[in-house]
């Protein structure tokens, strides 16, 4: 195909064939062209390991397995591995069974989910906590539970995807402010005034590392626009942020102020599934109209075992979330004086931006992995196309000797070639 590397993802949403199980003819010749295929390489490769700082995998690009230092899972604590954790998941495998083997209403509801989200309220300080089987489902199952067409959904043009796919389902007029631009989300707000409005918004943002201008925002809610509900998607920040870990609502003392206190369970958790803490009525309320709490298979009992250990383990004391973010400021001082451009990082998110060409990211992608560095490459539309990247995940678990080895691989390879190319300053 001419130009397949001036093509993305984005171009073949739409699809004209006659039947809708083929693919458009376009995207079939573009995605078997020799270039994307290398591209889609760094995609889906296989773990062979646990999600550890080190791990191993079966590498796409050489068909090889290989020891590599591991930036790309959400395991930011360290959790998923941690021994207790596992321990906690093996006696409550021995005692329940794999899976739930039904839904929340009718018999998948067992006595840990019931105690795991009642710990989750508490921590979190709200009345109630609505748990879901996947991150995922917890966003769109509580926008498409809560809101209904003539209502009006405010988001960052940042959010989440699954945010997004709530407000498709849910039929709310969805409308996008760019990324926390306050005199956007006002000028919104202003436009719709007195409309059932919920606006939606991350603690950190996933592909930027940034954070919510949460006290701008409560500030605007509080003195204009009192009837709007806020939504804060912590997936990012929960158990990290905040004196006692609660997240960004508590970091910046405004846990008050959040109506939704939204969470996923697969990243610092380290397990999988999603929760809400909110207001006890309209959790009962979700509870009845949140389509992916109610018609899907509760949580695996065995698992919330585990992440009840999480719970436990990263709330006990602050020594986890001290090493995270001990661990980031020294990766990211490093980053800097080598001048990489890091964006808006405010967080354990660290993106390496590389630019505009797509060669480029690939071409560095590759060697990195080469040399042993498990490092993925952003690319659009997940991030816009001058903005391509690499996104790394700090973890509190990494040792400083595998920082060092890392930072080596990092300037042996992006540095050199960015200098090259002129494209780093001196
Ligand atoms: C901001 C945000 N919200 C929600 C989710 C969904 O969580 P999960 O992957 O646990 O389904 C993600 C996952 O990447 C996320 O980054």
């Amino acid at each position: 195909m001419k130009n397949a590397l001036s093509f993305s993802l984005a171009d073949f949403f739409y699809n004209d064939s006659p039947n809708v199980l083929t693919p458009p003819s376009d995207f079939l010749e573009w995605i078997q062209d020799p270039q994307i295929q290398a591209g889609f390489s760094f995609f889906h490769q296989m773990l062979l390991d646990a999600p550890r700082s080190v791990t191993k995998i079966h590498s796409n690009i050489d068909g090889k397995d290989r020891r590599v230092i591991n930036f790309t899972s959400y395991n930011y604590l360290g959790l998923s591995t941690h021994p207790e954790v596992i321990q906690a998941v093996i006696d409550g495998v021995k005692k329940y069974g794999m899976g739930a083997s039904g839904s929340p209403m009718l018999s998948g509801t067992f006595d840990v989910h019931v105690q795991f989200a009642k710990k989750l309220a508490d921590f979190k300080k709200k009345e109630d906590c609505i748990l879901f089987s996947s991150g995922l489902g917890g966003n769109v199952g509580a926008l498409q539970g809560l809101l209904r067409k003539g209502d009006i959904l405010v988001m960052d043009e940042k959010i989440h995807k699954s945010l997004v796919d709530g407000g498709i389902l849910s039929g709310a007029k969805m409308i996008f402010f760019k990324h926390n631009d306050m005199q956007h989300l006002d000028q919104i707000l202003s436009e719709h005034k007195g409309k059932r409005t919920l606006l939606a918004v991350e603690g950190v943002y996933s592909m930027d590392g940034d954070l919510v201008k949460l006290p701008e925002i409560t500030q605007m809610i509080d003195s204009s626009y009192p009837n709007v509900a806020l939504y804060l998607d912590e997936a990012h920040s929960s158990l990290m942020f905040g004196k006692n870990g609660r997240g960004v609502g508590e970091h910046f003392g405004l846990e008050d102020k959040v109506g939704m206190d939204y969470g996923t369970l697969s990243k610092s958790f380290g397990g999988v599934g999603g929760f809400i803490c909110s207001n006890a009525l309209i959790v009962k309320y979700l509870r009845g109209y949140a389509s992916a709490f109610n018609f899907s298979c509760a949580p695996s009992p065995a698992i919330v075992c585990g992440l009840m250990k999480s719970l436990e383990v990263a709330t006990r004391d602050s020594s986890l979330r001290d090493k995270l973010w001990e661990n980031t400021k020294y990766f990211k001082d490093k980053l800097q004086a080598m001048k990489l451009n890091l964006g808006g990082t405010q967080s354990q998110v660290i993106p390496i931006i590389v630019g505009s060409s797509g060669e480029l990211l690939f071409e560095l992608a590759t060697e990195l992995q080469l040399k042993g560095l498990f490092l993925q490459p952003v690319d659009f539309p997940a991030v816009p196309a001058h903005e391509r990247r690499f996104r790394l995940s700090m973890t509190a678990q990494i040792e400083r000797e595998v920082m060092d080895e890392a930072l080596n691989i990092i300037e042996d390879v992006i540095v050199k070639k960015l200098k090259a190319k002129g494209m780093l300053g001196e």
